[in-house]
């Protein structure tokens, strides 16, 4: 015989209480399609990792088609330190020479891309990992000679990822491009924002090192909370951003221009910053709105 003490049953109402309280969001998250930007600078601590898949998990079990898009910026630095080829970027891009585009292959679909599934696949047989030339989904064409093999989206075609999405797995996508003449390397927050204007979601999801858009940004307090459509194009007309911050802010600004509803920035290294973002009302990180 096992007696049940009062304090564990108390804990237990407890735990109720809050599943409760999320019926009203889980009723609202149900068969909504959400794009998740998964940076590579929030991914290098396996444990924190672990519970941003967890996360990521339980939203598809409440019914939303998650499509998680991922970058790799410090490990493919890592792999090119190794290999002794020099990193170097403009505007925040990637300048890309052949040796590069091998790395960012690489790393991006032989190893982030399958680590993700395999993490995601912990939680039963969930995950299919691809890049944008499966399938032609990412077509792309090349930005400007003089960053090499960079692309920028021409097209997405979405045929693939609905059909992950609609056998009940979760598309997890390498932001490589393909053009008639061989790969591209795709910021992966360009990536994600056009796969969700084409995908037409109804949340777009950045989850990066920092808490959001900070105003000055060796100041973690000047995080803003909000910022409408009218105030995102102007900052990215104002030139004050730099490094990754440039191609997230004018991916959000796109995306809001195709009819996203929805953006938003949060920090991926903060515990439970998804579930956080989803259940409550105020959010966390900055939210990029319409108006
Ligand atoms: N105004 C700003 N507010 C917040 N972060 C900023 C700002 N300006 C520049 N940054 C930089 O942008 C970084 C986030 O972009 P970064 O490209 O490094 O990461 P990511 O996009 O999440 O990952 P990956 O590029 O690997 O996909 C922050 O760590 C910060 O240093
Ligand atoms: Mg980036």
């Amino acid at each position: 015989m096992k007696k049940r003490g009062i304090q564990s049953r108390d804990v237990a109402a407890a735990k109720a209480e809050t599943l409760i309280e999320a019926l009203p969001w889980i009723n609202k998250m149900y068969g909504k399609t959400f794009v998740i930007k998964y940076g590579g600078s929030a991914m290098e601590d396996k444990e924190l990792c672990a519970r941003v898949v967890a996360d990521i998990e339980l939203m598809k079990l409440m019914g939303v088609r998650v499509v998680l898009v991922h970058g790799g910026g410090k490990a493919i630095n890592a792999l090119l330190k190794r290999l002794d080829v020099p990193v170097k970027f403009k505007d925040g891009l990637r300048v890309t020479d052949p040796d590069t585009m091998e790395a960012v292959r690489e790393v991006l679909i032989g190893k982030v891309n399958q680590e993700l599934v395999w993490a995601l696949n912990e939680y039963g047989h969930n995950a299919v990992g691809i890049s944008g030339a499966d399938g032609k989904t990412l077509k792309a064409e090349v930005v400007d000679p003089e960053l090499g093999r960079v692309g920028r989206v021409r097209e997405v075609d979405t045929n693939l990822i609905n059909t992950i999405l609609d056998d009940g797995y979760i598309p997890v996508v390498a932001s490589v491009g393909c053009a008639p003449d061989g790969f591209l390397n795709i910021n992966a927050d360009a990536a994600a924002g056009k796969i969700a204007e084409a995908m037409g979601a109804d949340k777009l999801i950045y989850l990066t090192d920092v808490d959001g858009l900070l105003e000055d940004v060796n100041d973690p307090e000047s995080l803003i909370a909000q910022m409408s459509r009218a105030e995102t194009h102007e900052l990215l007309d104002s030139g004050k951003l730099d490094g990754g911050m440039i191609p997230k802010i004018r991916s959000v600004a796109s995306a809001l221009d195709s009819g996203v509803q929805e953006v938003v920035i949060v920090n991926g290294k903060a515990d439970h910053s998804l579930l956080l973002e989803i259940f409550t009302d105020e959010g966390c990180g900055t939210m990029f709105t319409q108006d």
